[in-house]
């Protein structure tokens, strides 16, 4: 009898602070997810942070008794060779890259993020083109793998992949709705099981339509809660200024923490300028969160994942990324909000364009669950965003300079054309060692 062959993952970014949660996710699933391999991969510049993480990754492994390889490497086609699964979550330009994204529209008063406004149209410029290569190797040397991208802007990563390669088996994974799920779990006092919200939007633009406690709706109670202060929502990388009562109560449905940055933008600009100046934009925040990661986890007798880790921005990430994963392999037909093909899930929104909705996840891939249509005070800010991440992955293939800029100047973030290209251009020169696409403008300029 020939021995059922074990799973292969290949997690690119593996040098990443958040691979403990990773590995502590697949070690708890391990007997109906049994990994015979994990292949983490990073770049020269990751290799240092790659040794430690893939030495605790190993003791993780040794601990908890599970007979999962780890396999570290700076070879990426070499980790891809016949993979089942691959997940990125890498950062082009390292933090150096988002503390830019975040620190150069607050010179203009724009507000500086790494995925939203201009932040998050350069961190796409970036990224997609490695994505798309990434695509090509997977083509070529694990056909039949599935591709789960963390790697952020998630929903421009994802919609990038349907509108420029051939590539169809790709899931975007992001841990917000997962977070909105705990928090209304916590709010309401119950266990999170026995909530189920209907999540539909886009990456970081999601919103929960109805919430349910047991089947019965609890979307007033919920809402109420939020807005009388008695209850907050939010994630460790988004301060929770308070909602205006009456805006939220009328909207009906919940917004994602990131919806702040365009219902508050006012206010959150001005707290971003503070905290800037006082400890530092996120990017820096996190630097010094991640060199105290790294020194813990170089510690030989950590065999666990540590709980400072609890202090990133990403928390529940392995639970959705495992539970995703589990059920893709299994076939197990659950409910999980992913970013995948619309088909026709949401009226306002292109069939072919990626939505972060409820799915039924099956072994062919994620089912979207039809929503009908967003209630008409979301609609336009979700279609805006989505003309603006369509435009924003032609940039990035392109690297045609005015394409560019007009993603950055239909971000509903940016107030004015003159101001997106003062932006635009200040970017563009700041993060050129990573935009190769556009370094053709050098030469004509
Ligand atoms: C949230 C987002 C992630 C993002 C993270 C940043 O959880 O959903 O997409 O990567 O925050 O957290 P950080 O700790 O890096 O600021």
């Amino acid at each position: 009898m020939t021995e059922k062959k074990g799973i292969k993952i290949v997690t690119i970014g593996g040098g990443s602070s958040y691979t403990p949660e990773l590995i502590e996710g697949f070690i708890k699933r391990y007997d109906s997810l049994p990994i015979s391999e994990l292949w983490l991969v990073d770049i020269p510049e990751g290799e240092d942070k790659l040794n430690t993480v893939g030495a605790l990754a190993q003791r993780m492994v040794e601990e908890a008794g599970v007979p999962m390889k780890i396999h570290l490497t700076l070879d990426r086609k070499e980790a891809l060779k016949g993979a089942d699964f691959v997940t990125t979550q890498f950062r082009v330009g390292l933090l150096d890259a988002r503390a830019k994204d975040e620190r150069i529209p607050l010179k203009y008063n724009v507000i500086g993020q790494e995925t939203n406004g201009p932040g998050g149209l350069f961190k796409g410029l970036r990224t997609i083109p490695v994505i798309l290569d990434i695509v090509q190797d997977m083509e070529e040397l694990c056909p039949n793998a599935w591709l789960i991208n963390f790697t952020n802007p998630a929903g421009m990563v994802t919609e990038a992949i349907y509108r420029h390669s051939n590539w169809r088996k790709v899931v975007g994974l992001c841990n917000v709705p997962v977070g909105m799920k705990m928090g209304v779990a916590q709010m309401l006092d119950v266990d999170a099981d026995r909530v189920h919200i209907d999540f539909a939007g886009l990456n970081h633009m999601v919103y929960g339509l109805n919430i349910y406690l047991d089947g019965e709706n609890v979307t007033e109670t919920v809402i109420k809660k939020l807005t009388s202060g008695e209850a907050s929502m939010t994630m460790s990388n988004i301060m929770d200024l308070g909602w205006q009562p009456e805006f939220l109560q009328s909207l009906g449905v919940l917004p994602c923490p990131y919806h702040r940055y365009y219902y508050q933008t006012g206010r959150m600009l001005e707290k971003e300028l503070e905290e800037a100046a006082d400890k530092g934009t996120r990017a820096e925040v996190v630097q010094a969160l991640e060199n105290d990661l790294f020194e813990l986890y170089k510690d030989e007798n950590l065999r666990g994942k540590p709980e400072q880790l609890e202090k990133r921005g990403g928390a529940y990430y392995s639970d959705a990324a495992c539970n995703l994963i589990d059920s893709l392999y299994n076939d197990r037909k659950d409910i999980q909000p992913v970013n995948t093909m619309n088909n026709g899930a949401i009226a306002s929104i292109p069939n072919d364009s990626a939505v972060e909705v409820n799915c039924v996840i099956t072994k062919d891939g994620p089912k979207p669950l039809a929503v009908g249509d967003l209630p008409v005070a979301t609609r336009g800010l979700v279609q805006e965003i989505k003309s603006f991440e369509r435009v924003a992955s032609e940039a990035a293939v392109t690297g045609d300079y005015k394409t560019g800029l007009l993603a950055m100047t239909i971000n509903p973030l940016v107030p004015s054309d003159h101001v997106a290209k003062e932006i635009f251009d200040e970017m563009l020169e700041a993060h050129k060692d990573y935009l190769p696409q556009f370094r053709h403008l050098e030469v004509t300029q």
